[in-house]
């Protein structure tokens, strides 16, 4: 039987397989999706026995998405671009390498009536996850994308690459930016669970919040953003469904219906 599997660290509470044993149930095909525990150190052995073992597919994640890049022979334009790999797929004797988080993004992002196309966009954060939603949203078409990052560096050079309209602001300085019409967490402050500084002024209310984490490490940021006043606010579960739809369609050659399945994992947090 040909196996998929889930990696990452920690790894034990992902949603990722019941997700993609929801989607085969579509389909009646019965899935064999595991998730696997590996490190850094030892992604790559624990890859290798994997696909000695039947494996086909394999999703990436923390903290492994960048380590899965050098272990691929050949990657599609979109994980080049971010860096980052999050779906493999067997081919022949190699690894080929994806990324489909952004595309899980705007796909959620759709769900909720939410069109990035000449939005004005702040990106907080400047890590592996902020780099794929931010290419994202230029693909998308956004008017605007300020990013800002805890570390200035950092979101200085991730906007020299991304280039217009993609710009940076000082942390300190965003209280003096008018209105945004989609704020984006993509910083993983929240799984420390500490309180969320809203650096935003008190007037400029933005239209809609979104934090690409969900469960317990989003609830500091989407709490600021009720007490901003925020129209909207979503938390990343929707992402993680969708971009399992991507890795799945490509795995698999149908795509599966999200709906059902956002409100079956909805459920489980
Ligand atoms: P990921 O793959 O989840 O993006 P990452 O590449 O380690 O992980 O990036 C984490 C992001 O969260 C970075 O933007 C980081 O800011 P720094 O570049 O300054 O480290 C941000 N971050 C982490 N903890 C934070 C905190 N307590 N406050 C603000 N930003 C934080």
């Amino acid at each position: 039987m040909n196996r998929y599997a889930v990696f990452g660290q920690p790894i034990a509470h992902s949603l990722s397989p019941r997700i993609h044993a929801a989607f085969g149930a579509q389909f009646g095909i019965a899935i064999d999706y595991r998730a696997i525990e590996a490190g850094r150190e030892t992604f790559a052995a624990t890859l290798e026995a994997f696909a000695r073992d039947g494996g086909r597919g394999a999703n990436v994640t923390l903290p492994l998405k960048e380590d899965a890049v050098v272990l691929c022979d050949a990657l599609s334009d979109r994980a080049r671009r971010c860096g980052s790999v999050n779906t493999l797929l067997r081919e022949g004797e190699r690894w080929a390498g994806d990324s489909t988080d952004g595309v899980g993004l705007l796909r959620d992002l759709a769900r909720h009536g939410i069109d990035a196309r000449g939005l004005r966009v702040l990106l907080l954060g400047a890590g592996g996850a902020a780099r794929a939603a931010a290419f994202a949203f230029l693909d998308a078409g956004a008017r605007e994308l300020v990013v800002t990052n805890r570390t200035a560096a950092r979101a200085q050079a991730l906007a020299h690459v991304l280039g217009p309209p993609a710009r940076t602001c000082a942390w300190d300085a965003l209280r003096h930016q008018a209105a945004f019409d989609l704020v984006v967490n993509a910083t993983s402050a929240g799984h420390a669970g500490d309180a969320f500084d809203w650096p935003l002024a008190a007037g400029a209310t933005p239209a809609a919040c979104y934090d690409l984490s969900y469960g317990r490490a989003a609830r500091p940021f989407l709490a600021a953003a009720r007490a901003a006043h925020a129209r909207a606010m979503h938390d990343g579960l929707g992402m993680l469904v969708e971009q399992a739809a991507e890795s799945f369609e490509r795995w698999h050659g149908v795509r599966p219906e999200t709906t059902p399945v956002h409100e079956q994992v909805r459920a489980m947090l």
